[in-house]
């Protein structure tokens, strides 16, 4: 099928990415010439691992185009899809500028019979928006909108495509429904994906909703580790044991700086002004917002009042809002700095991708090549990104550096033994000063296995 994807950024790049490889003639448009340019010239302007084999594949294969023309884009296309921006508006709403203009840009071109897909995240209601908005001008002419959210997590986006939980498809006429189901055909052969087909009001909420719930997962652990800390629990095990539930589940439950990037914090302040605006208010998600944004602050706290005299050197390894992205929208390490470089302390920095989006926005702190260099003479050091190379640091060599010895561990991936063996003062997130007892759950009996090492006396 002949599809246009509207927006080349994070969700339109990979989503194009994909279609084109599961056999789909895809043309990929954005507004941003350079974009555009960077991209043909193989210069591919975000980082997700495995996309840019991926383009070079599919352009190879003549599957995947790229255009600064909406008309060459939209021309002969059976299926548009809208990946453009939605930032939040000062009422936290979702503002749907540039999905509106976007559907005037291809309004002029929609040939007979077209389906203009909202793939961006929108506001229950939008897609019937959209629809009047392009038949302003086109309204003699024979076209659908439909709802077709994604999924896709920064650092994995790829893979969720092609092995998704589930694919939504909100449609409210049969034409549009059957498109999509044409589109999504080979995936669904390939991998057994189950497919949702409902209207599109339900589609725009169930995007919303799902991530209004990940969220409160993220903050409802993020309050169970500061009650761990309170109380000489281990937030490792108690989310283990929590998690073991199957109606419950192990994802979402890792304690950190709150969640950042640039949908959690945007949709949750959407869902809560959409269900304002209809008169059915989410206050679990209203306190949510405010626990997030009070998290980063609470951290900070954490790392100013141990910094104590102003001016001491601070390590914070990790910008991006998580690993495996160089994305940064929202990220609490960059709030974090924030705070530091605002209480008057001197903050060198890392990170391994998002270093060149982190520094536009930090000019201020001194960004370093590698982590031992950013730990130099440091106060203290924070790990406020898990990304991968931090789990490895050779913390002797990370200790002989440094002229303090607390470590804040905002993402638990130190081992707490290791890094108190190398002289270290470790402090984790939700654990208590102790290194955290395993337990192993073992497969079969459905019960955790406890290590008689460290079991109470008389426990067993
Ligand atoms: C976007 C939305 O922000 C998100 O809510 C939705 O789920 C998916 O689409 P993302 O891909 O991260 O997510 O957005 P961004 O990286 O900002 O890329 C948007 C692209 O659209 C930019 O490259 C921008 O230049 C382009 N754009 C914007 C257009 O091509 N036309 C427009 O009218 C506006
Ligand atoms: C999210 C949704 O997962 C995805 O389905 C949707 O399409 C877009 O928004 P993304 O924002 O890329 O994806 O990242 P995600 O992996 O969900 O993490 C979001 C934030 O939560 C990050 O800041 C991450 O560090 C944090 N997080 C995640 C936690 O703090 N703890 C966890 O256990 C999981």
């Amino acid at each position: 099928m002949h599809i246009a994807m509207i927006g080349a950024g994070y969700v339109g790049l990979t989503t194009s990415t994909c279609l084109a490889k599961l056999g789909h003639v895809v043309w990929c448009h954005d507004i941003d010439l350079e974009r555009i340019e960077r991209i043909e010239a193989g210069d591919i302007p975000i980082f997700e691992p495995g996309l840019a084999e991926a383009i070079m594949d599919v352009r190879e294969s003549g599957n995947l185009h790229f255009s600064a023309s909406a008309a060459s884009t939209v021309a002969d296309a059976t299926a548009i899809m809208l990946a453009v921006g939605t930032p939040s508006r000062p009422d936290g709403d979702i503002d749907i500028t540039q999905v509106e203009s976007a559907a005037r840009l291809i309004a002029p071109h929609l040939a007979s019979g077209a389906v203009v897909i909202i793939k961006s995240t929108v506001s229950v209601g939008t897609s019937r928006r959209i629809r009047e908005a392009i038949a302003e001008t086109r309204g003699s002419l024979d076209f659908s909108v439909a709802s077709n959210p994604e999924f896709l997590r920064e650092g994995s986006a790829m893979a969720d495509f092609l092995y998704p939980d589930r694919i939504v498809i909100g449609a409210d006429d049969r034409h549009s429904a059957q498109v999509l189901q044409a589109i999504y055909a080979p995936l669904v052969k390939q991998n057994d994906v189950p497919i949702l087909l409902t209207g599109t009001a339900n589609a725009e909420l169930i995007k919303h909703a799902a991530n209004a719930f990940l969220a409160l997962k993220i903050g409802f652990i993020n309050d169970v580790a500061n009650l761990c800390e309170e109380a000489g629990a281990d937030i490792l095990e108690v989310a283990q044991g929590i998690g073991l539930d199957h109606r419950i589940g192990s994802n979402f439950l890792m304690p950190g700086p709150g969640y950042g990037g640039s949908c959690f914090p945007k949709d949750t302040r959407a869902f809560a002004a959409t269900a304002r605006r209809h008169n059915a208010p989410q206050p679990l998600i209203e306190a949510l917002i405010a626990r997030n944004d009070e998290r980063k602050a609470q951290l900070a706290r954490r790392v100013i009042n141990v910094a104590g005299k102003r001016s001491a050197r601070v390590c914070i390894l990790g910008a991006a809002f998580k690993k495996n992205t160089d994305d940064v929208r929202e990220s609490p390490a960059i709030t974090i700095i924030a705070e530091l470089l605002n209480a008057g302390l001197k903050v060198a920095a890392h990170d391994p991708q998002a270093r060149r989006n982190a520094e536009r926005l930090l000019p201020a702190a001194c960004w370093a090549d590698c982590p031992y260099e950013a730990a130099r003479e440091s106060e203290l050091v924070v790990i406020a990104t898990e990304w991968d190379d931090y789990r490895e640091l050779d913390l002797p060599r990370l200790a002989s550096l440094m002229s303090g010895r607390r470590v804040f561990d905002f993402r638990n991936v130190l081992d707490p033994a290791a890094a108190q063996a190398a002289g270290l003062d470790y402090w984790g997130i939700g654990r208590a000063k102790a290194p955290a007892r395993r337990l192993r759950a073992s497969a079969g009996t459905g019960s955790p296995a406890f290590d008689r090492s460290v079991a109470a006396p008389g426990l067993l």
